[in-house]
């Protein structure tokens, strides 16, 4: 089995609420209507919010043992289809069955005594760097462009007796609920956005309960494409996501990934009761340190350069760090402006309206800002392709935008090119309209699509070849 199709358990944090009423004819009783200036953020600085304590080691412990997704694919049905686990996939810290599973699988008993695996976070937050699996490094190759409902029916064909079939029935109605709205049409691009989107309109946000129909309009069908940050900047960081949408406490937002299976309230508060300590862990990361050699006297010039030129949006990294944590509004930063639109746009209230009355209203508040952060610039060398579309594959395009290749691909096997500092890929003469063959199609980078745009972030160009250069050099180093 192909492991990246595995999107049996996803999901993200993201949060909200909005106008359920006119939805279904006013069938649903119409909700309290919150004002929308609350779901709305103002661009520049970020303002910090009180955060629960928690401890990172008993973070990772959850984080790689506990089932905070709680439906998934019955083990012995999974294990015909992936009879091995590849041995670089396995992480230290992990107890039990999950000791033998791959990083992004986690397994618990139900309560039918069914031994399930499911997803975990890592599916989508941790990816395999020369050798090594690094927690919490976006999957640059996670591939959501196939539908989840056929990983379901490959599974099906091994399911046993009845409790398996329950247990493999109830994961399946979920996956059937979302897989209309996590397709995306590049490998690469994550869709945990729409898919947060669309568990929220099929629950109840004040018992938690599934309903197979939606209960408000869900999102539309094709996510915006995202590539997926690294976790390591969240300790710096005030708010959660590109558009600093998650506003409040950060370690509820990371658990609405249990959404896809939390069917009570009571579940959601166990899971809420460690999610503190998931985001101490997050929190504590540090970033992989460059594996090849740096040039120290031309870092150190590519310092100044920095501290002149881009350490005001970005902060200053090393012995003691600053980050100013600002939100760049759209028309100054000139990056593709669908997603933070679509985010401002009122067409997402509802979902924001949801947040407000689920179990942790009040707690956190779903507040996009019409821009994007300038993210701290910590191990940056690693985290390609850059910008929040992911539209530009190496840094070295990021900074001469003279490069930036308007369609390109990745090629296999996965090979990170620690000079332009990027993953290998080739540069393409025509774009998605030109593959006939789905598969290949979904291999491009096409960045005349919406969303899709490599534009903007122009800061690069106004600096010599040389200062580019060594800026470049002193990136490595953070
Ligand atoms: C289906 C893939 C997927 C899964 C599963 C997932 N995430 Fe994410 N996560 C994303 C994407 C994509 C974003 C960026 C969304 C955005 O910024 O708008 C994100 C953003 C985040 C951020 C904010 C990072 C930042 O710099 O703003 C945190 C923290 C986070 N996720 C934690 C988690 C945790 C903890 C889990 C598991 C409980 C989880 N995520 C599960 C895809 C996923
Ligand atoms: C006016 C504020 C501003 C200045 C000045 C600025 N940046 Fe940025 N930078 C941003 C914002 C905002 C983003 C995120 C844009 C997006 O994701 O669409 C960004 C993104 C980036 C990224 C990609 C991050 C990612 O998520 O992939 C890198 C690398 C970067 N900047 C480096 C630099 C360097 C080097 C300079 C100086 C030459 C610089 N920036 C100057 C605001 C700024």
């Amino acid at each position: 089995m192909n492991r990246r199709i595995v999107i049996g358990g996803a999901v993200v944090a993201l949060g909200i609420a909005g106008l359920a009423a006119a939805w279904l004819g006013g069938v649903l009783s119409p909700s309290a209507t919150v004002d929308p200036a609350r779901h709305r953020s103002p661009t520049g600085e970020v303002p910090p919010s009180p955060q629960r304590p928690g401890d990172p080691a008993a973070g990772y412990r959850a984080l790689v043992n506990e089932p905070y997704v709680s439906c998934g694919m019955p083990y012995e049905a999974w294990r015909r289809l992936a009879p091995e686990t590849d041995p670089a996939d396995l992480l230290p810290g992990r107890e039990g069955r999950n000791a033998e599973l791959p990083y992004f699988l986690t397994a618990h008993v139900n309560a039918d005594g069914v031994e399930v695996v499911s997803n975990n976070c890592l599916v989508c937050h941790a990816a395999r760097l020369g050798d090594e699996v690094v927690v919490g490094l976006g999957d640059a190759f996670a591939d959501f462009t196939g539908d989840a409902r056929g990983l379901v029916t490959r599974v099906g064909q091994y399911v046993r007796g009845p409790a398996q079939t329950a247990a493999w029935q109830h994961w399946a109605d979920r996956i059937e609920g979302i897989a209309p709205h996590i397709r995306t049409g590049t490998i690469g691009m994550n869709p945990a956005t729409n898919l947060s989107w669309a568990l929220m309109a099929h629950r109840d946000p004040a018992t938690m309960a599934w309903s197979a129909t939606p209960l408000i309009e869900p999102p539309p069908e094709r996510p915006v494409p995202l590539r997926t940050p690294p976790w390591w900047w969240m300790g710096k960081k005030n708010a959660m996501f590109y558009t600093t949408i998650g506003r409040g406490d950060h370690s509820r937002y990371m658990v609405f990934a249990s959404l896809l299976c939390a069917d009570t309230v009571d579940e959601l508060r166990g899971i809420d009761a460690y999610g503190p300590d998931i985001r101490a862990f997050l929190e504590s990361l540090a970033p992989p340190a460059f594996p090849g050699p740096i040039d120290a006297e031309r870092a150190a010039e590519g310092r100044a350069v920095f501290e002149a030129r881009c350490a005001s949006c970005h902060g200053t990294h090393g012995e003691s760090p600053t980050y100013p944590n600002l939100v760049i509004p759209l028309d100054e930063i000139g990056t593709d402006p669908l997603y933070a639109e679509w985010m401002t746009d009122g067409s997402l209230d509802r979902f924001y309206d949801w947040i407000e009355r689920s179990p942790h209203g009040g707690t956190v508040r779903a507040a996009p800002a019409e821009g994007y952060i300038a993210p701290p610039l910590d191990g940056i060398w690693a985290v390609a392709p850059y910008l929040h579309n992911g539209s530009v594959p190496s840094l070295a395009a990021l900074l001469d935008s003279r490069l930036r290749p308007r369609y390109w691909r990745h090629v296999a096997p996965r090979d990170y090119d620690t000079e332009a500092m990027g993953w290998r890929h080739e540069v393409l003469e025509a774009g998605k309209d030109a593959a006939t063959d789905p598969a290949e199609r979904a291999r491009i980078y096409d960045t005349t699509l919406p969303g899709y745009d490599n534009g903007g972030h122009l800061f690069g160009d106004a600096l010599s070849d040389r200062q580019r250069r060594a800026v470049l050099e002193y990136l490595k180093s953070l």
